[in-house]
């Protein structure tokens, strides 16, 4: 698959936008919700903030294409609020490693999520490609760094991780409609 072709269906960019938009905001919850479980110094708190800091950059650039081309926000913002910092407060209460696996069972699936993006996007939309492609990138650093702290040490990490990876698919499928 590369690209438009006359007949192909064009990419519904502006409800890209919109979920890729809602996931940002909802893994800065997460991390929000880590973050006010784990102790400042240890360092998971570290490399969440780290990964923080990225997330809010991808959500900054993705509201502000949002803005430039006027596309709506998911009307399930409120939602992606609660759930994603209960999510990365529940993660982290049940240890260090755990938040860590919600990481890796996230990024797995925004992976996947961005690699069809670009997939669908072709040579479409080059500026919106171009972003999705760095921040893909560094979700993909995100995940890998989670390994390496120990996500699959996890107490239950083939559940732990299905189960958040089952939740992502069902938001993202919620974020492009509604
Ligand atoms: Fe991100
Ligand atoms: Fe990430």
């Amino acid at each position: 698959m590369s690209g438009w072709r006359p007949g192909d269906r064009r990419p519904d960019r502006a409800s890209m936008l919109r979920v890729n938009q809602a996931g940002e905001y909802g893994a800065t919850r997460i991390y929000a919700g880590q973050l006010a479980v784990l102790r400042g110094n240890s360092p998971a708190s570290k490399l969440i903030a780290r990964m923080n800091g990225q997330e809010q950059r991808h959500l900054a650039r993705f509201d502000q294409l949002m803005a430039e081309r006027r596309v709506r926000p998911t009307a399930l913002q409120p939602v992606w609020n609660v759930a994603g910092f209960a999510l990365g407060a529940a993660t982290a209460l049940m240890s260090e490693q755990a938040a860590m696996a919600c990481t890796d069972a996230v990024e797995t699936e925004i992976d996947g999520h961005y690699g069809r993006q670009l997939e669908e996007l072709g040579d479409d939309d080059p500026e919106l490609a171009a972003d999705i492609k760095e921040f893909r990138a560094e979700e993909l650093d995100h995940r890998d760094s989670a390994r390496k702290a120990g996500a699959a040490q996890t107490f239950g990490y083939p559940l732990l991780t299905a189960a958040i990876r089952v939740a992502c698919r069902v938001a993202i499928g919620l974020s492009k409609r509604i």
